[in-house]
């Protein structure tokens, strides 16, 4: 396992290996690692000769100081698990200066209106930051494949498009949301859950699965009431948002098509902790 804090030495020895033909996989993250980060780098270890994983807490994306002071950082443990894995991976965790070339700014993108839609009215200027580190690692590692996970869709969509919109030549590869088995999607945020909370979670999933057996009947309108309602009577779990959204231009449906193809979007707060989730619909 070789660990690179600063990108001229990776760009050396992946220049290296791509001389060589090897096929090069990345997998970008923000470190505090579990197992859906480790199912991307297990897909991406499947599909290329090497594969780089990149630990970066990326300050541009976070509109919240204290959330980016907050972001557990623990890359020892990060490299470990990352150990158990495989030990050819080779990790990139560079300083913000390094991977900024010491000017720590978001480029202003447009990404046909994606930006604007769920998390992006929750989280000012957060697709701005996300798309600037992902370009600057697109550019950096040059890899023929980037893994990123449905649990972030919106987030799959939004790189996608900055692939296509800068003509990157890179493919991008969507990886299912890995579960714990009460069906809650994994998240560095769930370890934080107080027991009551961490007991109440799961119910995000049980009432996507429920409506999507409901969407084969109902219309996306009566869906939403439907779990809006659900919410509303829990106890403990608050629905910041619920969209029934077609999945190409994310926005919220308003007539169904059987040419389409739907996903349902969920932000819901246990206490302090606010719990993403989705689900494919048809
Ligand atoms: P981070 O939250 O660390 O996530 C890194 C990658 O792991 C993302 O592509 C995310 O969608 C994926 N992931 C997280 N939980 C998952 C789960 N339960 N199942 C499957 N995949 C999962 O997302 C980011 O970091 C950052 O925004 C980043 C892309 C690295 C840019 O800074």
């Amino acid at each position: 396992m070789t660990i690179y804090k600063e990108k001229k030495g990776l760009e050396k020895t992946l220049n290296t290996f791509k001389q060589q033909n090897h096929s090069v996989g990345l997998v970008p993250t923000m470190g505090a690692l579990h197992n859906g980060h480790l199912s991307l780098v297990k897909q991406a270890l499947s599909q290329n000769d090497i594969v780089v994983v990149s630990i970066f807490v990326n300050p541009t994306q976070f509109n919240n100081q204290e959330d980016l002071e907050k972001y557990p950082r623990t890359l020892d443990t990060d490299v470990a698990l990352l150990k158990t894995v495989s030990k050819n991976i080779i990790v990139f965790a560079p300083t913000a200066n390094d991977i900024y070339d010491s000017n720590i700014k978001s480029i202003d993108f447009n990404f046909d209106g994606l930006e604007f839609e769920m998390e992006g009215k929750f989280r000012h200027g957060h697709f701005d930051g996300v798309g600037t580190i992902v370009k600057r690692l697109l550019e950096t590692v040059k890899p023929d494949k980037a893994y990123f996970g449905e649990k972030d869709f919106q987030q799959l969509q939004i790189i996608k498009k900055l692939v296509e919109k800068f003509k990157i030549p890179v493919t991008i590869i969507g990886c299912k949301i890995e579960r714990e088995d009460s069906g809650l999607a994994m998240s560095s945020r769930n370890t934080r859950l107080k027991p009551e909370y961490k007991k109440a979670a799961p119910f995000v999933f049980k009432t996507l699965e429920s409506a999507k057996v409901k969407f084969g009947t109902k219309s996306a309108n009566e869906v939403v009431k439907w779990v809006t309602d659900q919410f509303a009577k829990h106890p403990l779990l608050k629905l910041e948002y619920f969209i029934v959204a077609d999945v190409i231009d994310l926005k919220p449906v308003k007539r169904k098509s059987n040419k389409k193809t739907y996903r349902a979007f969920i932000a819901v707060y246990a206490d302090d902790i606010r719990l993403i989730d989705n689900i494919a619909l048809n």
